[in-house]
């Protein structure tokens, strides 16, 4: 018998746009001969895998497919306007935006423990999702971004989120096109599929998104500010060329204050923390030696631009012992 679940050898990788188009044009076979006229729902994070999946399958089923795009408020600047602008507006995707930002910033109120608040957010973002799907109709099947390295490393569920998953009585089949896939080939597939370069190639972001950049109990303005630095820091960036040259970076805003001087008067504010790494396998990750001219135009905008931003620094530290994340 074919395990599902297996790749098998004698697949070969997908590198080029031309292999891409055959793996979609299998792929659309495949779905509509399981999902006949049934609906599908997927939670659309605006990540590369769940991405590509609503494209591929927003070819294959058209309106037949829900995409639910849950904003926990933990998003990067205009993260989730241009999950709405590509998938609503350019694709047409039959797409529910939900906004329960005030939701989890109220269940994570004077949660401090980095692990405490991961629960509290994978926990939430499964019961958004289940009151969604309930209030839904007729739909018998579950499309899931689940990647190779998901199957291999953790049974076919993505990392990190250890909350469990939808109640029993919510019965799906599982529809999983890029199961058998690695990342690299997932943005080929993406490509070919015509999504904006800004999403294919789109650097890790972890599931509790700004949550654990915020570290401590997150707050509304610290997360602002965290917002507000991270967005400086990807401009910033992006003109200087090293998108896609160093493999993630961000900014980090600690829960602590420190002194400083603003029109004479003594402030208490916060340190925002630049990280950014290069690695292969996140496993390991050194820190670039970046330019100074430029981290001292972002030193000066941060400053310059962000409420309760006091201090700017950059975190040296390789991984291990540091982890690439503050939380
Ligand atoms: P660390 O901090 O462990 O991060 O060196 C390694 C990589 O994993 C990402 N990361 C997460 N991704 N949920 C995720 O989906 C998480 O809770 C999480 N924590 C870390 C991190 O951004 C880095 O790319």
């Amino acid at each position: 018998m074919i395990d599902e679940n297996k790749r098998p050898d004698d697949m070969l990788r997908i590198t080029t746009p031309a292999l891409a188009e055959q793996f979609i044009a299998d792929q659309i076979a495949k779905v509509r001969k399981q999902v006949g006229n049934g609906k599908v729902l997927l939670a659309l994070s605006g990540g590369v895998d769940s991405s590509v999946v609503a494209a591929l399958l927003l070819k294959a089923i058209g309106q037949q497919l829900v995409c639910v795009h849950v904003n926990h408020g933990l998003m990067r600047k205009g993260e989730s306007e241009q999950v709405v602008e590509v998938f609503r507006n350019q694709l047409k995707a039959n797409l529910i935006y939900i906004d329960a930002t005030d939701r989890f910033l109220d269940k994570l109120a004077g949660v401090a423990d980095p692990e405490a608040k991961r629960k509290v957010i994978g926990g939430e973002f499964i019961r958004v999702f289940e009151e969604e799907a309930r209030k839904l109709k007729d739909v018998n099947f579950l499309a899931q971004g689940t990647i190779y390295p998901d199957i291999l490393e953790s049974h076919g569920v993505k990392a990190h989120h250890n909350v469990g998953g939808l109640p029993e009585d919510l019965k799906f089949q599982l529809v999983e096109p890029v199961k058998l896939l690695f990342k690299d080939e997932v943005r080929v597939v993406g490509s070919a599929l015509g999504l904006p370069d800004g999403m294919v190639f789109r650097q890790p972001f972890p599931g509790p998104g700004l949550g654990v950049r915020c570290t401590g109990a997150i707050t509304r303005d610290r997360l602002a500010a965290l917002r507000e630095s991270d967005a400086i820091l990807r401009e910033e960036f992006t003109k200087a060329g090293l998108v896609g040259k160093v493999w993630q970076f961000f900014t980090v805003v600690p829960d602590y204050r420190s002194t400083g001087v603003r029109n004479g008067k003594r402030v208490f504010d916060w340190p925002v923390v630049i990280r950014a790494v290069n690695t292969v396998d996140a496993m390991s990750a050194t820190v670039p030696e970046l330019d100074w001219a430029l981290l001292k135009r972002i030193t000066d905008r941060i400053l310059a631009e962000v409420p309760g931003a006091g201090r700017v620094l950059y975190d040296l530290s390789p991984k291990a012992p540091a982890t690439i994340e503050w939380e």
